[in-house]
């Protein structure tokens, strides 16, 4: 089993196939963090606690005679405030008394197999038992009687944990939880680069890297959403640790509002990694007999670089995160017709983009933003989701059938948590958006967002959802959150509750979402934010797919993809050929082709060559759907740090297929350029489809191959496509 627990050492070791986690209840019920990396068989490890040094202003326990001890110089699982160990605690409660001290200590545990969901939030699920056990660790601060439970599921087979913890008031006095961080992760040592993913719009999740400092370093967000600016992923990473070499771990929260990742290096050369909802805009009044649950965190370790951490955070996404029929069911190559018309369209001109997507192969249209109300631009009509029938020409249910009828699928664009200043909703309800009673409101894209931390402004607008989906022919929604939210506050809760409006915004969210997907599983729901500004994993729970950027140049593409793979798969991220300049269709395709693939353009204005290039791309979609959607992937040249090319693999999980892509961004001067391929099997042969050679796995790997023989000018791409043949 992968939770041990040794009774009379009082040690929890975690492990998966290659990685151990472990900890001690050490004196007076601390639980003290002892270990995590590499997998080891055991666990003599008692010393590992203190950081050493001398623990001079640092407060000690007076129930530990002899050489004392001093929370400020120890490893912790869950460390408090205000009671000796001064760095940023993991949680921090305002008690009755007003009063911040806290300090919870072991009390219990039960471990068992499987995993509980969280009532109202995403998480990781397993599918059946063996897929996992859990370890739930009770936690008391004896002085208030406030509990918080530990939680620690490990993916044995995965090399993945999850953590998260829920605060449980059992007391007959109400407290502030002002702090809550879902994991804690005492390293003793500092030597680490941390690795975050920056942006902006059209420029997400952009990689960066530096080396620890002392002090606190952290990324996050106060934009009542993930957002563009930072993802709520971390990673930390040895010096020496490249794509194949080293050790990484990986964290990533599942959530998608105000998230903190925090490091902070201490001068006992510690390093403490932090990760949960943002404490800067967090407060939450827990009352008696209630509980809070904070968002859950996953963890991923790998001892041969970024490239395995990032296939483990693949693979445990597609087996236990994403969900529902299209998991497994092929997804649609779908033209949209936003960058073609914008909001400019009539249903007759989408019905000749219907036409020449089914004869070029594709599976189905899209209608994006400009279907509702009075919308022509973005200055009005968001909440009133009433069908524009003279822009349609029909109404829905006939234009609906029309797609059909042509053969291709339907979807449809939604944005429903959003308000328009200009719309009948706002005009009837202006207490309906996010807002500070009596405060000006600051307005973005014309609209506010609207106040889902309230049950009757979510129920009207999934009315308004349902009845469109339910009474029309619809296959695919794409749910569009074009804004942040700024005077976070709502109208309906009192002076105390202010605080805790941006996560009960989002659990409003989860709330839509839950429903939608519950009522109608056979729609394909993929998450959009002004392009790849809400992509996380809490949005994977509800979408298999996330719009990855508004940004479709294919050369800029290739950083943000290099990027949103360092922990979400190729299926997930939202990829299409538009009508970019900057390289010609075969590229567009190859770039889109790692991700969800479908166009983004209008389709009567290919040329008949352009045609023929399309039609060949949905074969190849078809042809290697699997490999992408389900294969390892390798990234081999990484555009932001080779400047001139970049390259990436696929091979299957049996090793006998794999696809490489090469895009070459500049003209590159080394006349000759080898490069060896990953993840093959060295002892097979493959044939290259694409030349007919055949080549040992070995060969190719070490080798390697003569870039300078394909195509090298700029904005030029190949993909090579092997085989195995013994
Ligand atoms: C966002 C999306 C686009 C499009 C527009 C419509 O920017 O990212 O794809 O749907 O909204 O307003």
């Amino acid at each position: 089993m992968p939770i041990l627990f040794d009774k009379e050492k009082q040690v929890f070791k975690l492990d998966t196939s290659s990685s151990s986690y472990i900890m001690r209840i050490y004196k007076e019920n601390y639980l003290c963090h002892l270990y995590y990396g590499a997998k080891i068989p055991d666990y003599n490890l008692t010393d590992h606690i203190f950081k050493g040094g001398f623990a001079s202003f640092c407060p000690e326990n007076i129930n530990i005679p002899g050489a004392g001890f001093s929370p400020g110089v120890c490893t912790f699982e869950f460390p408090g405030e205000n009671t000796g160990d001064f760095r940023e605690s993991a949680v921090s409660i305002r008690n009755a008394d007003g009063n911040n001290a806290t300090d919870f200590r072991y009390a219990g545990h039960i471990i068992y197999s499987g995993k509980k969901p969280i009532d109202g939030m995403p998480s990781l699920y397993s599918e059946s038992p063996e897929d996992c056990e859990t370890l739930e660790i009770e936690m008391i601060d004896s002085f208030t009687g406030i509990k918080a439970v530990l939680y620690y599921t490990v993916f044995e087979k995965l090399s993945a944990m999850t953590r998260r913890v829920a605060i449980v008031n059992p007391t007959d006095k109400s407290v502030k939880i002002e702090r809550i961080y879902s994991l804690c992760c005492d390293f003793n040592t500092r030597q680490f680069d941390m690795i975050s993913l920056y942006g902006r719009w059209l420029k997400e999740r952009t990689v960066q890297r530096q080396p620890l400092f002392v002090g606190t370093q952290s990324v996050g967000s106060k934009r009542g959403s993930s957002g563009h600016y930072r993802n709520p992923f971390g990673a930390i990473v040895g010096h020496d640790t490249t794509e194949d070499y080293g050790d990484a771990y990986g964290f990533n929260l599942v959530y998608s509002s105000n998230f903190k990742f925090n490091v902070e290096v201490d001068g006992h050369g510690g390093a403490r990694v932090l990760m949960g909802i943002n404490p800067d805009t967090f407060n939450w009044q827990l009352n008696p007999g209630d509980s809070f649950d904070a968002p859950e965190a996953v963890m991923v370790y790998s001892a041969n670089g970024l490239g395995e951490m990032s296939r483990t955070f693949h693979r445990l996404y597609l087996n236990h995160l994403i969900r529902g029929k299209y998991k497994h069911v092929k997804r649609p190559v779908l033209i949209n017709n936003w960058e073609a018309t914008g909001m400019n369209f009539t249903g007759e001109k989408l019905l000749t983009f219907a036409q020449r997507a089914k004869e070029l192969g594709l599976d189905m249209l899209v209608m994006d933003d400009g279907w509702f109300g009075a919308r022509d631009d973005d200055t009005s009509s968001l909440g009133d989701w009433v069908v524009n029938e003279e822009k349609l020409g029909c109404t829905l249910k006939e234009f609906t059938h029309k797609v059909h009828q042509i053969g291709l699928k339907f979807g449809i664009w939604f944005e429903p948590e959003m308000i328009s200043r200009d719309s009948d909703l706002y005009r009837a309800h202006p207490d309906w958006c996010v807002h500070v009673p009596g405060r000006e409101k600051s307005i973005a894209r014309h609209q506010y967002v609207l106040d889902y931390s309230r049950k009757d402004v979510r129920d009207h607008i999934y009315s308004m959802i349902k009845k469109i989906l339910s009474e029309n022919e619809i296959d695919y929604v794409k749910w569009d959150f074009n804004r942040n939210l700024s005077e976070a506050g709502s109208a309906l809760l009192s002076n105390e509750n202010q605080q805790e409006v941006f996560h009960r915004c989002v659990l409003g969210t989860y709330d839509i979402m839950n429903r939608l997907t519950t009522d109608f599983p056979d729609i394909l729901l993929e998450n959009c934010s002004g392009g790849g500004g809400r992509f996380d994993p809490a949005m994977l729970y509800y979408s298999p797919q996330i719009w990855c950027s508004d940004n479709t140049d294919p050369i800029e593409r290739l950083s943000i993809q290099f990027g949103t793979s360092l922990c979400y798969p190729a299926s997930t991220m939202g990829a299409h050929v538009s009508a970019s300049k900057r390289a010609g269709y075969e590229t567009k395709g190859n770039v889109a082709l790692w991700g969800t693939f479908g166009y983004e353009l209008d389709p009567n204005k290919f040329t008949d060559e352009e045609k023929e290039i399309v039609k060949e791309q949905i074969k190849e979609y078809h042809k290697y759907y699997d490999l992408i959607h389900y294969g390892d992937l390798y990234r081999l040249i990484d555009p932001l740090e080779s400047g001139y090319k970049a390259a990436w693999m696929f091979v299957d999980e049996e090793k006998t297929q794999a696809l490489f892509t090469c895009v070459v961004i500049k003209l590159y001067e080394d006349l000759v350029f080898y490069l060896k391929l990953k993840g093959l099997d060295k002892d097979a042969y493959y044939r290259c489809s694409q030349n007919g050679e055949v080549y040992s796995g070995a060969l190719l790997m070490n080798a390697g191959l003569n870039l300078s023989d394909y195509p090298n000018t700029d904005g030029e791409s190949f993909k090579l496509f092997f085989e195995k043949i013994s």
